[in-house]
């Protein structure tokens, strides 16, 4: 067995359900102190679910969730203190202007007035922000919301990230600058939980991969690993195939594709 003595998360038989739709099933996976970790996972697969559970913003039906040492249905607003959040959908707080939303996240968390006007400086010089710092948030583009909501959830130096498909939306040079910071992150020690639907992100950014299918972990294991599994059924097969084939796309596809050829030709 494993140790997980250094696991900044750890999530056990987690389960939860929506009316009929189990979206969280039995699901258990941990991290490490410096880790990336990925969930994986097509549309409806249980990532953004399984997130809210992790921050308290739902209710499990079944499982147990330790967060930095700490129980997100009791200590909701501690761990909210020590992570930062980047949600699914683009910010809550769209009658402020970045500027106000910065000064308000600083007071709240008390932040050191000269540090932080420091750093946010370097995040809005990194992240092309500083033309919009201005203007209400409810009127920025979608990238450009993400981008506010992406420093907001990293201005006080959390230990855990936790990022719902944090690059979707964003340009190319801010996609790397995003991948810079989450790296510097977990070089001081922090610990992230990535989620995305889309394989090329998860290798390029992740440490470890855990493949989400239906709310169950299909698969899990660094890229290599993920990479031998693949190999292991077959010479031609690579991981994209391993990927549509462990949440249950593969056989789909080119049927969906030859249907959707005689319906528009
Ligand atoms: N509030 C809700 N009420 C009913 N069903 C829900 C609710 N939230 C999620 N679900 C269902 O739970 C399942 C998992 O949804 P979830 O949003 O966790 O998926 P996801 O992996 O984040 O997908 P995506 O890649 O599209 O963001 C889906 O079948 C979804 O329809
Ligand atoms: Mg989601």
């Amino acid at each position: 067995m494993e140790n997980i003595e250094h696991a900044l998360l750890d999530v056990k038989s987690l389960s939860k359900s929506f009316e009929n739709v189990q979206a969280v099933d039995n699901l258990s996976f941990h991290i490490r102190k410096g880790e990336i970790y990925g969930l994986l996972g097509p549309n409806g697969a249980g990532k953004t679910t399984t997130i809210k559970l992790i921050l308290g913003l739902l209710e499990a039906d079944a499982g147990d969730i330790s967060v930095l040492g700490l129980n997100p249905e009791t200590d909701e607003v501690e761990i909210k203190n020590r992570i930062g959040y980047v949600s699914e959908e683009p910010l809550i707080y769209k009658s402020l202007t970045p500027k106000e939303l910065f000064n308000f996240i600083a007071s709240i968390r008390k932040l050191d007035g000269e540090k932080v006007s420091k750093k946010l400086a370097e995040y809005l010089e990194g992240l092309s922000a500083i033309e919009y710092y201005e203007r209400l948030i409810s009127t920025l583009s979608r990238g450009n919301k993400q981008k506010v909501q992406i420093i907001a959830a990293i201005l006080h130096d959390p230990e855990i990230l936790i990022m719902d498909e944090p690059l979707a939306g964003l340009d190319a040079k801010s996609v790397r600058v995003v991948k810079e910071i989450i790296e510097l992150h977990t070089k001081r020690g922090g610990s992230v939980l990535f989620s995305t639907h889309i394989m090329e992100i998860a290798e390029d950014i992740c440490d470890r991969i855990g493949i989400i299918n239906n709310g169950k972990l299909v698969a899990e294991g660094d890229f290599e690993e993920l990479r031998q599994r693949a190999n292991a059924i077959g010479d031609d097969v690579d991981l994209e195939d391993i990927f549509l084939k462990l949440t249950d796309q593969d056989e789909s596809i080119n049927g969906i594709i030859e249907k959707l050829r005689t319906t528009m030709l």
